[in-house]
């Protein structure tokens, strides 16, 4: 049977998105057949492994548990069939391994926020807008598997299965969209970033410096200060060995007018301090908290409505869940920025981890582990390989 090959539309990141129609490809209807050959040559296994929480708990090992052999769904009408390629690890996936994220789902229930991979198989009208090989990326629960199915309607079609995409689905939207938000950015203003050189930290300083502001950042080693310099921050400081409220004080006296802030307990206090006159804080999370059962250290949250009052200050919480009609803007917006090299989008795949780097869903463990020691540069991708034409 021949191709049938309509001229390529572009697909709203830029990437090719081919109307292609073959009875040879696995277009899927619901009579679907396991085994079937996807567009490598290489064959749709009946099981795959999945991660699972079977647990409510912070601790993500004894909450989560990984299922050997799980059917690979099948896509419905209007789904298409995703074979990961790469996750992205959150900080928050240990607050969903808790329930933290919805009290009323009980376990067990799938895990893992975002994925980029390969369209495999695909529902009838999602071959409208995809085909089988393209390359997709998505942000929807349950990622932490070899195969997942995604609605077409929220699939990213990609230019190709890369890591730094990746790195903008959560991370990079995060802080583009909450800065764009609530950040009020222009040329002079002086902006504190805190876990500057981490996943979404690292977007938030270039944001900053992209509107010609003067960012300071934290973070907890000479390695990510010198990471922090190389994406163009003006004050990295390495809160191990500085005392930071006093940096601030000696090199900023009249404060920040913005506060990108992800850490909580005792850094948040200090950042609230720090802020100028009419000074806003963004909260993004509070990630020195959420290993505790209840999710969070304390603040002086007494002192708060004092201590804003006397600077006319703010405090914005911000969770991207909420700003999806701003999501689809600011991918595009942040796509440009990386591919006319103007954004640095920096992967962590653990091959300074005391096991290397995180190759398998087994390595999700490690990964998270990893993230919780503080010790990652960048966004922290777990690669899922595939054996290119391993015929079953
Ligand atoms: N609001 C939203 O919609 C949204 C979306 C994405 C992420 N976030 C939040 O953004 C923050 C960063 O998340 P991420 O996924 O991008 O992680 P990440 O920044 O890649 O990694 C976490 C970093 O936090 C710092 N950290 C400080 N205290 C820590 C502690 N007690 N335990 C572990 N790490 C600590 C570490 O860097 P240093 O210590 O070196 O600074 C570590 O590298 C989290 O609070 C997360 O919840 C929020």
């Amino acid at each position: 049977m021949s191709w049938q090959r309509v001229r390529p539309a572009l697909g709203w990141l830029g990437a090719r998105t081919w109307p292609l129609i073959s009875p040879a490809r696995p277009i899927v209807d619901m009579s679907y057949s396991h085994h079937f050959v996807d567009f490598q040559g290489s064959s749709i296994p009946t099981f795959m492994k999945k991660l699972v929480v079977t647990q409510l708990s912070p601790d993500f090992r004894k909450a989560v548990t990984l299922m050997p052999k799980v059917a690979v769904p099948v896509p419905g009408d209007g789904e298409l069939l995703i074979r990961n390629r790469y996750v992205g690890i959150n900080a928050s996936d240990i607050n969903f391994s808790s329930g933290r994220y919805d009290a009323s789902v009980k376990p067990p229930f799938d895990i893992g926020f975002e994925g980029i991979g390969e369209v495999v198989a695909l529902g009838l009208s999602a071959s409208k807008n995809f085909t089988v090989g393209q390359p997709v990326a998505y942000v929807k629960s349950g990622s932490f598997a070899e195969y997942i199915v995604v609605p077409a309607d929220i699939a990213i079609p990609v230019p190709l299965v890369n890591p730094e995409f990746l790195t903008l689905l959560i991370s990079g939207t995060t802080a583009y969209i909450s800065l764009k938000e609530f950040g009020y950015l222009s040329e002079g203003k002086k902006v504190l970033v805190t876990a500057a050189a981490g996943g979404t930290g690292q977007f938030a300083v270039q944001l900053a410096k992209n509107a010609k502001c003067y960012v300071v950042g934290t973070c907890s080693s000479e390695e990510k200060a010198g990471f922090l310099k190389s994406i163009g921050c003006d004050l990295p400081i390495n809160y191990k060995s500085e005392n930071v409220a006093s940096v601030m004080k000696k090199k900023i006296p009249e404060g920040v007018d913005v506060v990108y802030e992800s850490i909580g307990g005792e850094m948040f206090d200090l950042s609230v301090n720090c802020l100028a006159t009419k000074g806003h804080l963004i909260i993004i999370g509070f990630i020195s908290g959420y290993q505790t059962s209840s999710g969070m250290l304390p603040v002086k949250a007494g002192a708060l409505p004092a201590m804003l009052l006397r600077k006319s200050a703010s405090v914005h919480g911000f969770f991207l869940t909420h700003y999806m009609s701003k999501y689809k803007e600011a991918l595009i917006a942040l796509v440009k920025l990386y591919q006319s090299g103007k954004l640095v989008c920096e992967v962590d795949h653990g091959e300074q981890s005391q096991e290397g780097k995180f190759i398998g869903l087994e390595s999700i463990f490690r990964a998270v582990d990893y993230m919780y020691t503080g010790k990652n540069i960048g966004k922290i991708v777990v690669e899922l390989p595939h054996l290119v034409n391993s015929k079953l």
